[in-house]
């Protein structure tokens, strides 16, 4: 079973729930680094949990949520090779992946409703990346990934 990481803030805790029991549904084990409840806590946190997984290849998706998903979306695409894509539509959500082969998935709780999440989750898992004339521009951010490292940039 495909594991899936999964976290939010406060602002995305009731969306996450509901998404741990769609990705159950569709035959994936999401694994929670919470939050744990309603309480508010900070979204970096919870973000760069996911965020580390991901880019230490401990996982190679994780879906984020908070109020909006900026915050998550911020916090996120620091960390290098994690492609973090803000989505709040299922055409986005799609092209994510084809294009830019996202490897985290970030929604706003407090933007989308539950059925929209869902039908995003779903087209966004099961879309796989194009590679051709994509793989180059990500090559770029790579790239550019390893000049910021260098203290080049
Ligand atoms: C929390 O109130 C809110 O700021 C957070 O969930 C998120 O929307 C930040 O970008």
């Amino acid at each position: 079973m495909e594991k899936i990481v999964i976290a939010s803030d406060h602002g995305g805790f009731e969306l996450k729930e509901d998404l741990k029991l769609f990705l159950i549904e569709m035959g994936y084990e999401p694994i929670d680094f919470g939050t744990e409840n309603s309480n508010s806590v900070d979204y970096p946190d919870f973000g760069a949990k996911v965020a580390e997984a991901v880019a230490k290849n401990e996982i190679s998706k994780g879906i984020l949520i908070c109020g909006t998903g900026i915050g998550m979306s911020i916090v996120v695409n620091k960390f290098p090779g994690v492609r973090g894509a803000l989505c709040n539509d299922v055409y986005s959500a799609r092209m994510s992946r084809e294009h830019n082969n996202s490897n985290v998935l970030i929604l706003g709780g407090r933007v989308v409703g539950k059925g929209l999440a869902r039908e995003m989750v779903k087209i966004w898992i099961t879309t796989k990346f194009e590679g051709g004339r994509h793989q180059k521009r990500l090559d770029k951010i790579k790239e550019l990934e390893g000049r910021i490292k260098k203290g080049e940039i």
